[in-house]
C-alpha cells in the first residue's frame, strides 16, 4: 500500500469510527456489531503503526494514547467557570424570578429548565473542530488539565461536526458523570477484587478523573452531558479580546446561538450528547411545573441527579443580567431534598467479608425512605463511625445517598438521652477471634481492618461462595444457602473439597433432595474444564477482580507458567501493576496456597489458559517500551516493530520517562531531543539487531 493509499484508508476508516462511536455513545443507537467495530479500530491501528504520521491528535486511536504524568498543569480559563446559586423551595424561585423581572423591566422572559447532573464541571475546549484542552472548574479562573483523562470518554467528540464547520475555537462546558449502573457494576469489581469500594457515582468519577495515567481512567465508565459554552470565536483564532460568551461579559459574535435551545441543538449538530430532556418556561408557574414534572422522571435516568438548573433562554438578557463574583444572576439552581428520613440505630454490627474485610453495619429500625424500606445501612469503616460520632441507641438521619446505598447522614445529636453508647470496634474478629490487621500501601495505612486468620469461618463461606459465583467457575446451585450447609456439616473447607463431594452427603442435607444435589455435582464437574480466567479470580487473590485475572490468563499459557513468575516479571503483564503484582506473588509464595493448587490440580482442573495469546507472551523484551525514529540503514520501520514485539516488547509513537529505548535513525527529530532531554538510552539499529540476537 502506498502512502497515499494509506492515508485514504486512514480517514475513511476514522471517519467511520467516529460515526459508530457518535451512534453508540452519544444516540445509544449502535448500528454495528462489536466485532465489525474492532475489526475497523485494529486496522486503524495497523495503519498506525506502519505509518506514525497519520496519527494526529483526533485519530480515534488517540483516546487512549496518553502517557500517564506526575501531575496535572494548570490551564487558566479564557472565560471563568462560574458556579450557580441554590435555592431549596418553590418561594425562593418565584423571588429568583422576580429579581430577574427587576433587572430586565418590561421584557418577555424565556426560562429553560435541564437537570442538574451530579458530576463535576469540566471545560472542552476545540481549537479548529479538534479537542485541544479539557480541564476540571477548579476554582473557576484555573483548573487542572485532564485532556488526556477525557479523551478516554468516548462519548466525548475528539473532533466537532465535520472539519471546518464549526468556530475557529469554542469551549464547550458540561458535567462528567459515571452512570448509576456503571457505579453499581465497578464496586462489585472493586468489591470482588478485594479493593475499597466508592461512596457514590459522583465520588467515584472525580476519583476517576484524577488519575495520573488516562489507561486507568480509560477502564472506568465516564460519561459527560455538555450544557453551555465558555469561549466561543468564529473565524481565525487570535489572541486579541474573547468571543461571544455565555459566563462572561463579551461582545455577542455572528454565527453563535443566541439562545440556550439554539445552543443546545447546535451542540447535538456537532456530534455532543445534551441533556435528554429539557423544558422552556415562561412563568414561574411553569417552572415550577417543570420542576416538579423532572423529579417524577429523574430516578429513571440513567445518572444521578440532585436537582434543576433554571436558565434565561436568551444570552442577550444574560448579558444584560450579569453576575456576581462567583455566579451568574440569570441562572438558579433549585436542589431537590434528599430523600431522608429519621430513624433509630438499634445496634451496629460487623460484617466480615471474603476477604476478611470488617465492615461496620447500621441496623436500623425498619424505615421508608425514597421507595422503599431500609432496614440496615453500611457504615463503611471505623474511621467513618468516629468522624460522624456515631453511638449505639442514636436516632440518625439516613438517606438514599443518591438513590444507590442508603447511608447514615448524621446524628440528631439533640435527641440524644444519654442512654446512648460508644462503638468499640473490635480487637479480634467477631467470626473466629483472631488477630484483625490493616493493610499498609505505600506506607499509608488503609482504613480497613481484615481478619488474618486464612480458616475464618466468614471468609471460608466467602470464598466457596465466590469461587462458585457465576463471574468466576460458574458452578448453578452454589450459593449462600447451600455453601453455608457444606461448611457446618463439615464437608467443604476450601474450594478442592468440593471436587470431592459425594452425591449422598450433599443430598443428605437439609432442603436439597437428590435432584438438585445432582445438578450441583454437575456444575462442579463441568468448572474443572474452566478457563484459566475463572480459575484465577475465584481464588480470590486480593487485587485480582475478573479484569486482572483476564489479563493475567493472556499473558501466560498456564497456571503453572504464572505460578512460577515473581513480581517483577508479573508487573510487566498489561494492566498488571507492582501492588497486584506483590499480591499474586505474595499468593503463589503461600505453601497453603501451594497446597490448594496441588489438591486442585489432584481433582482434575485443567489450568489451561485458552486466551493466551503468545505474541502477549512475555519475551525477553517484555514490559520494554521502544519509539522508533529517523529512518534506519537497512531495517524498514515495520520489520524493526515486528522484531521488537516478537520479543514481547512494545513500540510506542512518543518519547515519555516510560521511554526504556529510544532506536534512532537518520534524520531523527525532536524524539531524540526530548529522549536525551529525559536521559532515555537512544540506540541505533545495530544495537538492536545484538539485542534480539543475544536472546
Ligand atoms: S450551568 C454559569 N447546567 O452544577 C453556570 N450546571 O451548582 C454554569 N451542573 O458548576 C453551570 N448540571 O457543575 C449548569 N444542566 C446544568 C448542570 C450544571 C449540573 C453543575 C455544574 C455547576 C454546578 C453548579
Amino acid at each position: 500500500m502506498t502512502l497515499a493509499q494509506a492515508k485514504a484508508r486512514h480517514a475513511e476508516l476514522a471517519a467511520e469510527i467516529r460515526r459508530h462511536d457518535h451512534l453508540y455513545y452519544v444516540l445509544a443507537q449502535p448500528a454495528i456489531s462489536d466485532r465489525e467495530y474492532d475489526a475497523r479500530y485494529r486496522e486503524l491501528l495497523d495503519l498506525e503503526q506502519a505509518h506514525p504520521e497519520l496519527t494526529t491528535p483526533d485519530s480515534p486511536s488517540q483516546r487512549v494514547g496518553g502517557a500517564p504524568v506526575s501531575e496535572f498543569k494548570s490551564v487558566r480559563h479564557a472565560v471563568p467557570m462560574m458556579s450557580l446559586d441554590n435555592t431549596y423551595s418553590a418561594e425562593e424561585v418565584r423571588e429568583f424570578v422576580a429579581r430577574v423581572e427587576r433587572l430586565l423591566p418590561g421584557e418577555k422572559l424565556e426560562w429553560v429548565v435541564e437537570p442538574k447532573v451530579d458530576g463535576l464541571a469540566v471545560s472542552l475546549r476545540y481549537e479548529h473542530g479538534v479537542l485541544a484542552v479539557g480541564c476540571t472548574r477548579g476554582d473557576g479562573t484555573h483548573g487542572d488539565d485532564i485532556t488526556a483523562n477525557l479523551k478516554t470518554i468516548r462519548s466525548i467528540p475528539l473532533r466537532l461536526g465535520a472539519r471546518g464547520s464549526g468556530p475557529a475555537i469554542v469551549e464547550i462546558r458540561g458535567e462528567v458523570f459515571m452512570t448509576k449502573a456503571g457505579f453499581k457494576k465497578l464496586n462489585a469489581e472493586r468489591a470482588a477484587a478485594g479493593e475499597e469500594t466508592f461512596v457514590n457515582p459522583r465520588n467515584s468519577a472525580a476519583g476517576s478523573l484524577k488519575q495520573l495515567d488516562p489507561k486507568l481512567t480509560a477502564k472506568r465508565p465516564l460519561d459527560m452531558i455538555l450544557y453551555g459554552l465558555g469561549e466561543v470565536r468564529f473565524g481565525a483564532p487570535s489572541t486579541g479580546s474573547a468571543g461571544s460568551t455565555t459566563e462572561g461579559r463579551a461582545e455577542p459574535v455572528l454565527g453563535a446561538p443566541k439562545t440556550q435551545l439554539e445552543m443546545l441543538t447546535w451542540l447535538k449538530s456537532l456530534g455532543c450528547k445534551t441533556p435528554e430532556k429539557i423544558w422552556l418556561c415562561r412563568s414561574a408557574d411553569e417552572l415550577l411545573e417543570a420542576i416538579a414534572a423532572l423529579d417524577k422522571i429523574r430516578h429513571n435516568f440513567a445518572y444521578e441527579t440532585d436537582g434543576a438548573v433554571i436558565k434565561l433562554n436568551s444570552f442577550a438578557q444574560r448579558e444584560r443580567c450579569g453576575a456576581t463574583a462567583k455566579a451568574p444572576r440569570w441562572a438558579m439552581a433549585y436542589k431537590y431534598a434528599a430523600e431522608q428520613a429519621e430513624t433509630k440505630l438499634n445496634a451496629i454490627t460487623i460484617q466480615v467479608g471474603r476477604t476478611g474485610a470488617l465492615t461496620p453495619v447500621a441496623e436500623l429500625e425498619p424505615v421508608f425512605v425514597g421507595g422503599s424500606t431500609v432496614g440496615r445501612a453500611t457504615l463503611h469503616n471505623e474511621e467513618e463511625l468516629r468522624r460522624k460520632d456515631i453511638r449505639v441507641g442514636d436516632t440518625v438521619v439516613i438517606e438514599k445517598a443518591g438513590e444507590v446505598i442508603p447511608a447514615v447522614v448524621r446524628v440528631v445529636t439533640e435527641k440524644r438521652t444519654g442512654k446512648e453508647h460508644e462503638f468499640h470496634f473490635p480487637k479480634t474478629c467477631p467470626e473466629c477471634g483472631s488477630k484483625i490487621s490493616r493493610e499498609s500501601i505505600s506506607g499509608e495505612e488503609m482504613v480497613v481492618w481484615r481478619c488474618v486468620n486464612p480458616d475464618c469461618p466468614a471468609k471460608v463461606r466467602g470464598r466457596l461462595e465466590h469461587w462458585c459465583s457465576r463471574g468466576a467457575m460458574d458452578i448453578e446451585g452454589g450459593g449462600e444457602v447451600l455453601v453455608t450447609q457444606l461448611v457446618k456439616a463439615g464437608l467443604a473447607h476450601d474450594v478442592s473439597d468440593l471436587y470431592r463431594l459425594k452425591l449422598d452427603a450433599v443430598a443428605a442435607l437439609e432442603r436439597m433432595g437428590e435432584k438438585s444435589a445432582k445438578n450441583f455435582l454437575e456444575g462442579v464437574e463441568a468448572s474443572k474444564a474452566r478457563d484459566l480466567w475463572r480459575l484465577l479470580f475465584g481464588l480470590g487473590i486480593l487485587h485480582v477482580g475478573a479484569g486482572v485475572a483476564k489479563a493475567l490468563a493472556k499473558a501466560f499459557p498456564s497456571l503453572d507458567d504464572l505460578a512460577g513468575c515473581g513480581q517483577q516479571q508479573l508487573a510487566e503483564v498489561e494492566d498488571v501493576g507492582e501492588v497486584i503484582a506483590a499480591s499474586v506473588e505474595q499468593w503463589f509464595g503461600d505453601p497453603d496456597n501451594r497446597k490448594l493448587i496441588e489438591r486442585l490440580r489432584k481433582a482434575g482442573l485443567t489450568f489451561q489458559s485458552s486466551t493466551h495469546n503468545p505474541a502477549a507472551k512475555l519475551g525477553p523484551f517484555a514490559g520494554k517500551t521502544f519509539v522508533l525514529t529517523g529512518t534506519l540503514p537497512t531495517l524498514k520501520r515495520e520489520e524493526a516493530v515486528a522484531k521488537i514485539e516478537s520479543l514481547g516488547g512494545k513500540v510506542s509513537g512518543s518519547v515519555s520517562k516510560k521511554t526504556d529505548y529510544v532506536v534512532a535513525g537518520t534524520e531523527a527529530g525532536s524524539k531524540l531531543d526530548k529522549a536525551q532531554q529525559l536521559g532515555v538510552k537512544i540506540i541505533d539499529e545495530a544495537e538492536l539487531v545484538r539485542m534480539t540476537k543475544s536472546q
